[in-house]
């Protein structure tokens, strides 16, 4: 029995209802992100038995592999905003360039920018997966093909969030008001407010990196790791270690238990891994909500202004004084 049945439409209707100005625009693409969720959650679960598992073969700009579920989850995020007509762009990390829906209202006004499926390396072992969505508006004279137009820095972001296809399937997302879990009761076929306002811990004792990488790190980066993994029982050390694979996955349970999420530069790629607009922005945008902090090492993630649509940037990002604390070994 669904203790409270508030469904993710009510929801949204309800409490993120802009003012009474607002074209309805924003509740319609959330509400279309959830069924495009629910269409890549069925895929996933079939994933096995029907011929979509492995690799397509190509490479995407990024210069990864690109699985067959990549393609077609991109391809389902596609279909549902073509036929819905309310978004004008999609930026995607499967698209070098941006997806414009011609036959779009020339009102449309949001740009969308998407991991599709974030975690792919996890398809072929039934590992957790996710999608990551971010959602800007474009001002009234863009035609949405311009990058200039639509490199924006995550401050200006006016939606953002995830699925986690995990054991369930779950949507978090925020507007700027409160983050908020909703749940997909799959033989109902829709979402449920699980938790309403997620605030984190303000600190935690769960670290979540790709440790393998140890040697290619900044010397304040490992200092910060080894620091975490002395022993003393007043401040909670060691710290335990948890990784996925799966950025959404990982950054979903320091969201919920706390601790901090870390995909550093190397010496090398001081970059990183994680790309900017799609899935750093958005995170950092709901970690912030809900009181966390998502940062790069040395500066907040969304004060960032884009240079490029698939940038990618360092991410430190969760409980404030975990965060803090790698900040403070970054500096010295
Ligand atoms: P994607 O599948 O969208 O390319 O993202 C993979 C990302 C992210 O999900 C994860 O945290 C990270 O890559 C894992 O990278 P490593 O294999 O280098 O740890
Ligand atoms: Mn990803
Ligand atoms: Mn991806």
């Amino acid at each position: 029995m669904i203790h409270e049945p508030i469904s993710l439409t009510s929801h949204i209707l309800k409490e993120d209802a802009f003012p009474p100005e607002a074209t309805g625009e924003f509740s319609h693409i959330m509400m279309n992100l959830g069924i495009a969720g629910k269409m890549i959650a069925r895929d996933l679960r079939h994933a096995g038995i029907i011929d979509v598992l492995g690799s397509t073969g190509e490479t995407n700009i990024q210069g990864e592999e690109v699985q067959k579920l990549d393609e077609r989850a991109n391809e389902i995020f596609i279909k549902v905003f073509k036929a819905n007509e309310i978004v004008k762009t999609m930026v995607s990390e499967e698209m070098e360039q941006p997806h414009v829906f011609s036959d779009a209202q020339r009102s449309g006004k949001y740009a969308l920018y998407l991991d599709p499926l974030d975690g792919s390396s996890n398809i072929d072992v039934d590992a957790p997966l996710g999608s990551i969505f971010s959602l800007h508006r474009l001002s009234e004279e863009s035609s949405g093909h311009q990058e200039q137009d639509l490199l924006k820095a995550g401050s200006e972001q006016v939606g953002g969030g995830y699925f986690l296809y995990g054991t369930s399937t779950v949507f978090v997302y925020t507007c700027g008001k409160g983050v908020h879990e909703f749940t997909l009761e799959p033989e109902l076929g829709e979402f449920f407010l699980t938790t309403r306002n997620i605030q984190m811990p303000s600190r935690g004792k769960i670290y979540s990196v790709n440790e393998g990488n140890y040697q290619k790190w900044s010397r304040g980066m490992q200092q910060y790791i080894d620091d975490i993994k002395q022993t003393d029982s007043a401040t909670h050390r060691p710290y335990g270690l948890r990784y996925t694979g799966c950025l959404v996955a990982d950054v979903h349970r320091i969201l919920l238990k706390g601790g901090v999420y870390l995909y550093p530069g190397e010496m090398n790629k001081p970059e990183g891994k994680l790309r900017l607009m799609y899935e750093a922005a958005p995170l950092s945008f709901v970690i912030e909500q809900a009181g966390g902090i998502g940062s790069t090492g040395v500066e907040p993630i969304n004060s960032i202004q884009p240079k490029m649509l698939h940038q990618r940037v360092p991410l430190v990002i969760g409980s404030r004084e975990n965060v803090e604390q790698v900040q403070e070994c970054m500096r010295t």
